[in-house]
């Protein structure tokens, strides 16, 4: 099984990125998961790129994620939604009509935020955005609240959070096609 991870933040020691390490720590063995790496060089989305030949790391986006069997969307909270680099993944991907990389593909969301809301509307609009662009985010998403709090030598350390992961594994690998 071939796990994409989305994550939302481009600053080294985000909690974003810790929180989507952690994911990582509770898949089984067996389970590829791998971060997109090239988020912050793809464009701006623009219908004048999106030619035959797009930008090389918008194409390496689309493939990334044509490729995956489950995403995993790991985002902050920018103002009250998901950041805009998130969003402009989102907007590549779900085109070009017809063949989009991110058509009924199956996303875990995940959000971090060291307010006690755990950027629940930045998740709510994840889930809303990649639903619009034909993706399926799974019925169960977790939101981590009060980030200082539950991280332990910068990995989630709190027995609860690290239930409700697990749970969320448990929903990721049975949302591979290959499962059903
Ligand atoms: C934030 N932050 C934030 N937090 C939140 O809970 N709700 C919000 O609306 C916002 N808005 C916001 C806007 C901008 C531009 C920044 C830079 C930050 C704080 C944010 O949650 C915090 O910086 C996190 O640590 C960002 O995630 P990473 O980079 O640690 O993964």
């Amino acid at each position: 099984m071939n796990i994409l991870m989305l994550v939302g933040s481009l600053r080294a020691g985000s909690w974003t990125a810790t929180l989507a390490d952690s994911l990582v720590d509770l898949l089984p063995l067996g389970t590829h998961a791998s971060v997109f790496g090239e988020l912050a060089d793809v464009p701006h989305y623009s219908e004048d790129l999106d030619t035959e030949h797009p930008p090389a790391a918008a194409r390496a986006l689309r493939e990334a994620v044509a490729a995956a069997d489950v995403l995993v969307v790991a985002t902050p909270e920018y103002n009250g939604s998901l950041p805009g680099v998130l969003k402009n993944a989102i907007d590549w991907t779900s085109r070009p009509r017809g063949s989009a990389a991110l058509a009924g593909k199956r996303v875990a969301v995940i959000s971090v935020s060291p307010s006690p809301r755990g950027a629940q509307w930045a998740r709510e609009d994840a889930e809303k955005v990649l639903r619009v662009a034909g993706a399926v985010p799974l019925a169960t998403s977790v939101g981590v609240a009060s980030v200082h709090s539950v991280v332990t030598d910068g990995k989630i350390s709190d027995p609860d959070l690290l239930r409700a992961l697990s749970d969320l594994v448990t929903d990721l690998l049975a949302a591979d096609p290959a499962a059903a």
